[in-house]
């Protein structure tokens, strides 16, 4: 099997994997239990990847090896083949599917192995926009009322007209001060930045950029959508301590205040799959219907950009 044909076969495994999780987590969605929905998110995904023709790496798992059972950073998945690196996050946004709120999913990215970043699990602070506009039209060492003008200026709106997504968090009282004051509109989210990062990529979400800090290894998962759906995002390390500090080391990182562009992040070309959990701005949630289980899934390829939307009904067979 050609390079090619493999990469095009994985695209649905790929889609066959975040089903899984989400599927599994299902039961869990309102109940209260993040721990629960999480486990049963990882077990589903790890199961899955088991049986895919590849020599995966996983360089963004649930945690390192002594605090996760499973899919832990350097675990090896796959039943052997072209070797990969894999992120994951089975369920982003436990505390969103506890609750039964909106845009929880399940998520994985795959890529040429060495292509994705290896970043300890500290906080990033991040800044994207989607599609079409011009190179470097944000950045992150810019005022957030620079940014905002700029994005303005090269979508030929009025800067009153920018919507941007921040998570809604006290750490970010200042950044949120800033934004008032330039007086563009603040969507709000409790969690799951990866879908707040790819809503810019959608008209249709009135979503035009991302700012603010949140997990870094959601950073290289947003990148890697980014890099197959267009885009741009750049993001910063943040440690709060020592331990902190002596983690990124362990992942060779020497530059503890380098500003990582989407490239830097997701480096050779990559799929990305997310099948929302709940129902949410681009993607609904796992349903269960008399026909069967409905999923609804977003792929993309970047080698070729190709963009998937797969909706699955799951019967309930003969
Ligand atoms: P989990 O799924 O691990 O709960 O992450 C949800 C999330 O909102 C991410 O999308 C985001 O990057 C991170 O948490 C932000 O961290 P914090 O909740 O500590 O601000």
């Amino acid at each position: 099997m050609s390079k090619q044909d493999l990469d095009r076969r994985l695209v649905l495994e790929m889609v066959r994997v975040t089903e899984a999780a989400a599927i599994a987590v299902a039961p869990h969605i309102g109940r209260g239990d993040e721990k629960a929905a999480d486990a049963a998110a990882v077990e589903a995904m790890r199961r899955t990847l088991g049986d895919l023709p590849i020599d995966g790496t996983v360089v963004i798992g649930e945690g390192e090896r002594d605090e996760a059972p499973m899919l832990f950073i350097g675990e090896k998945v796959g039943s052997g083949g072209v070797a990969v690196d894999i992120a994951l996050d089975p369920l982003e946004g436990t505390t969103i599917c506890a609750k039964a709120m909106q845009n929880s999913l399940a998520v994985i990215a795959i890529a040429e192995a060495g292509g994705l970043l290896n970043a300890p699990d500290v906080y990033m602070d991040k800044i994207a926009v989607g599609g079409d506009l011009p190179d470097g039209v944000i950045d992150l060492d810019n005022s957030p009322a620079d940014n905002v003008a700029a994005v303005a200026a090269a979508t030929g709106k009025a800067v009153e007209d920018i919507m941007v997504c921040v998570l809604d968090r006290p750490r970010h009282a200042a950044l949120i001060k800033d934004l008032r004051n330039v007086g563009c509109g603040i969507c709000l989210i409790g969690d799951g930045d990866i879908a707040g990062v790819i809503a810019t990529t959608e008209a249709a979400t009135g979503i035009d950029i991302y700012m603010g800090s949140g997990g870094a290894p959601e950073g290289v998962l947003a990148a890697a959508a980014l890099r197959c759906i267009g885009g741009q995002i750049q993001g910063r390390l943040l440690f709060r301590n020592d331990d902190e500090r002596s983690r990124a080391a362990k992942w060779g990182i020497e530059d503890l205040n380098r500003k990582y562009s989407l490239t830097d992040m997701v480096s050779k070309n990559v799929i990305f799959s997310a099948t929302g959990v709940t129902d949410g701005s681009m993607l609904q949630g796992v349903h269960h219907t008399k026909d069967g289980i409905s999923t609804d899934t977003l792929v993309m390829r970047s080698e070729t950009r190709t963009v998937r939307r797969i909706k699955t009904l799951h019967g309930h067979g003969e």
